[in-house]
């Protein structure tokens, strides 16, 4: 099938990664769905591809709500047609020192980054298998792959999503639906402007954009850039945890040695 004729439903598309995805697939051809829940920011986005060959259509969701995100599926599916393409790109994260670590400040992250996403991926497939095609793409992070000072909360979110994604994939693959992790490093966008700390291969979000697109045009499981960062990453995975965490040790913030 053309990339004229998919449809792909994105999450996440009113800043950063998302919504820079969403127009480079509006720009070759896709009709891009964008969800968020700032609906004001998902028209601008519509408004900007309205000179592309594809086309964005804003819909607004908030993916913590599961009645908002079937009856957003079922709007999709009845006015514009089957999703080919689903992307759940939705998600927050807070920098915690380990004594912020609580059942509070978890909650909310896990909600929007786990039990968002699955309440996305459960809206999506019941077509996806009547239709025996589909492809779905979940973001984890390269903070899932090993716990990183600060990340507790968000790295343990990713890491969920990232096992989720690894124990489907060979089940969905048997019924011709195709599910994606993907892994980004440091990228440019109001998530990471927060950061005081150095962002290691910090990338813009173009840059992530293409090579995210590039993933989802692919048949990897694993969509993981920059390249390098997701390989020093892989490798502390393999290190035993003696020198891991010696490490790992070395990124702890100065104040955590003061409070
Ligand atoms: N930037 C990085 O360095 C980086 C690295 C690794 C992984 N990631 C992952 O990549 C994804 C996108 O991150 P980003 O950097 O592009 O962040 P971002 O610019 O902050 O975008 C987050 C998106 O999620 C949406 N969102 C937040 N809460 C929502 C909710 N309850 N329901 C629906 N949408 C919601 C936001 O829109 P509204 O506020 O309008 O709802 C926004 O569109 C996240 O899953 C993040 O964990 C980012």
């Amino acid at each position: 099938m053309s990339n004229a004729k998919k449809i792909a439903w994105i999450t996440g598309a009113s800043s950063g990664i998302g919504r820079a995805l969403a127009l480079k697939m509006a720009h070759k051809g896709y009709h891009v769905v964008a969800s968020a829940r700032r609906l004001e920011a998902l028209e601008e986005l519509a408004a900007e591809a309205a000179a592309l060959s594809g086309a964005i259509t804003p819909m607004a969701v908030d993916t913590t709500l599961p009645e908002q995100v079937n009856q957003t599926v079922s709007r999709i599916e009845t006015e514009i047609g089957s999703i080919d393409v689903a992307v759940f790109c939705a998600g927050t994260y807070e920098k915690l020192l380990a004594h912020e670590v609580t059942l509070a400040r978890a909650r909310p992250v896990y909600e929007l980054n786990l039990m968002g996403t699955l309440a996305c991926f459960e809206a999506v497939l019941p077509g996806m298998r009547a239709r025996k095609q589909g492809r779905i793409a979940m973001v984890a992070s390269l903070a899932g792959y090993f716990g990183l000072p600060t990340s507790a909360i968000y790295g343990a979110s990713k890491a969920a999503i990232i096992n989720m994604a690894e124990a489907l994939q060979p089940e969905l693959k048997l019924q011709g639906i195709t599910l994606q992790i993907v892994n980004p490093g440091f990228v440019k966008t109001p998530l990471t402007a927060k950061n005081d700390f150095p962002m290691p291969f910090l990338m813009e979000v173009e840059d992530a954009a293409d090579a995210f697109l590039e993933g989802l045009e692919s048949d990897r499981f694993e969509i993981t850039f920059p390249r390098r960062f997701s390989l020093i990453l892989r490798l502390l995975q393999t290190l035993p945890y003696g020198l891991a965490l010696w490490l790992t040790g070395k990124t702890v913030p100065k104040e955590a040695k003061t409070i």
